[in-house]
């Protein structure tokens, strides 16, 4: 009961709107939330019920999602276009409700159409109960860093240009720090343009590290600090200590960072992984400082700066996603699923190329069983066994026409779902950043190559393997994960380059409702919008 006494309302309003910024000499219109990028901080506790009114005021459709955020039975506010929702538009407004339990650390929102979520996006981040604690010593003060990428142009033209034209999309032109490029870039020399921390000496600060970047991983370091992981994904990790974090897309990480070096300045930055031979990318570095309180000036005026991983560096990239491992017992870890009941080895999403739907959300669709606006009939295997190690094969050519169309994978409530993600040389050879919706998922394996069940599954760490809800899925090579469809609802599992949505690198879940009204799907709330 003491529990529930502490549970909170918290509630916010976003004004989705146009902002004029200045950056890298131009002054831009984007769309942005109540006046800033990043947009507001949310910060609740485990347990409290999350309100947020959105007023679409911006010329374009808008959703907002809840990247890592369970919602359990409350599936209608996940925000996905299509999936959950039809979008708000223009001069509509919805509000979104939904409590948050069994789960704690950092996430963030972003709106969830086209590529709106360049602009639209700022950190969600989920403090333990009233009497609880971090399994972790108290950090002196927690700093989100959210990075991001910047396009001088339009991301929304950006992207409709890209896909009339069948082309690559323009690449960003910087990226950014909690909404700053940094001093590397062009016109960016007054220290406005560059996100600056002062720090103490002697203190252990908490980063809250984001990647709402489009279609870019990066690599992040801090000049002369290591940093040990404590969570990624808002799920608790074995301390692992590092001085170099990768995030992808979507992902969290979260660090403890002890200022225990000499009074000065030190650059934060971050540059990409990019892992797509032949493929042009934005390959430019965004920082930021932490300066020591009491630092003399010639410190601060010459801040250090780290040496970054080159942008192909896959055995770091592999090195850091592979050595986490989730910490047992801590608040809110729970075990392997031992049983599984479904089987799916996803390859490009089985030679089913995905299609949101435009009539109605999915979500609706299943609930009020309107036929027509999906089919139950994504392959739990792709058709053909091939070699997904030789990008030239003919076969896996010929799988690019993959048919596009709606279609999803029915589950029965509380089933066990392990899909293999085997990364396929279609289109490029690349690292893609997997994410579900609606639940955490167990990473039993990663490896190169094509998966093999005989020798990988041995492989498997079924006791205490990282839990996450975006896994950057090796680049020529597979992972495996696990989850309990415990929450009914239609899920999207997508690709978080946000380059790969409209190609289809994506599908559905639809899981069926349990048995009790505590495993059943309510009805929409009235200001749903509709299609
Ligand atoms: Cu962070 Cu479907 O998104």
């Amino acid at each position: 009961l003491s529990s529930m006494a502490s549970a909170a309302i918290v509630e916010h309003t976003f004004h989705v709107q146009n902002l004029t910024v200045n950056r890298l000499c131009q002054r831009r219109v984007i769309t942005a939330v109540n006046g800033s990028l990043p947009g507001p901080a949310i910060h609740v506790q485990e347990g409290d019920t999350l309100v947020v009114h959105v007023f679409n005021k911006s010329p374009y459709n808008l959703t907002i999602h809840w990247h890592g955020i369970f919602q359990l039975l409350t599936g209608w506010a996940d925000g996905p276009e299509y999936i959950t929702q039809c979008p708000i538009r223009p001069g509509s407004s919805y509000t979104y409700k939904f409590t948050i339990t069994g789960q704690e650390g950092t996430l963030w929102w972003h709106a969830h159409v086209q590529w709106l979520r360049a602009t639209v996006h700022g950190a969600l981040i989920i403090r333990p109960r009233a009497g609880h604690k971090y399994p972790f010593p108290k950090p002196h003060r927690e700093i989100p860093i959210i990075l991001g990428e910047w396009w001088n142009a339009n991301v929304i033209d950006v992207e409709n240009q890209a896909l009339a034209t069948g082309a690559a999309p323009n690449n960003s032109d910087a990226y950014t720090i909690n909404g700053r490029p940094g001093n590397l870039y062009n016109c960016s020399q007054n220290p406005k343009f560059t996100y600056t921390y002062k720090v103490q000496q002697g203190k252990t600060y908490l980063l809250r590290i984001i990647n709402a970047a489009l279609n870019n991983q990066l690599f992040f370091k801090v000049a002369g600090h290591k940093m040990t992981v404590v969570a990624v994904d808002a799920s608790y990790t074995n301390p692992y200590v590092t001085d170099v974090v990768l995030v992808a897309p979507g992902q969290t990480t979260d660090v403890l960072l002890t200022t225990d070096q000499a009074p000065g300045a030190y650059y934060m930055a971050a540059s990409p992984y990019a892992s797509a031979p032949n493929v042009s990318f934005d390959n430019t570095t965004t920082r930021g400082i932490f300066i020591y309180e009491n630092a003399p000036s010639a410190a601060v005026s010459a801040p250090r700066m780290p040496i970054l991983p080159a942008f192909n560096d896959t055995p770091t990239a592999h090195k850091f996603n592979s050595n986490l491992t989730g910490l047992v017992g801590a608040p809110h870890w729970f075990p392997v699923p031992q049983h599984v009941d479904e089987h799916m080895l996803s390859a490009s999403m089985n030679n089913a190329s995905f299609q949101l739907p435009t009539r109605l959300s999915i979500l609706q669709a299943f609930f009020f069983n309107v036929r027509g606006i999906y089919t139950a009939d994504f392959p739990n295997k792709p058709p053909v066994a091939f070699d997904y190690t030789n990008q030239n094969n003919s076969m896996n050519q010929a799988l690019i026409f993959a048919p596009k169309k709606t279609s999803v994978k029915k589950v029965k409530y509380n089933a066990t779902v392990e899909m293999i993600l085997q990364d396929t040389s279609l289109i490029a050879v690349e690292n893609h950043p997997m994410h579900l919706h609606g639940y955490n998922f167990h990473v039993l394996a990663q490896g190169f190559g094509n998966f093999n069940p005989k020798t990988d599954r041995k492989k498997f760490n079924l006791v205490n393997p990282q839990i996450r809800n975006t896994i950057g899925v090796p680049v020529g090579g597979w992972a495996v994960i696990r989850f309990q469809a415990n929450n009914p609802g239609a899920w999207i599992m997508h690709c978080h380059l946000d380059v790969h949505l409209p190609l289809g690198l994506a599908t559905a879940f639809v899981v069926e409702n349990g048995p009790t009204p505590s495993s059943t799907l309510p009805p929409p709330p009235s200001d749903l919008p509709t299609c």
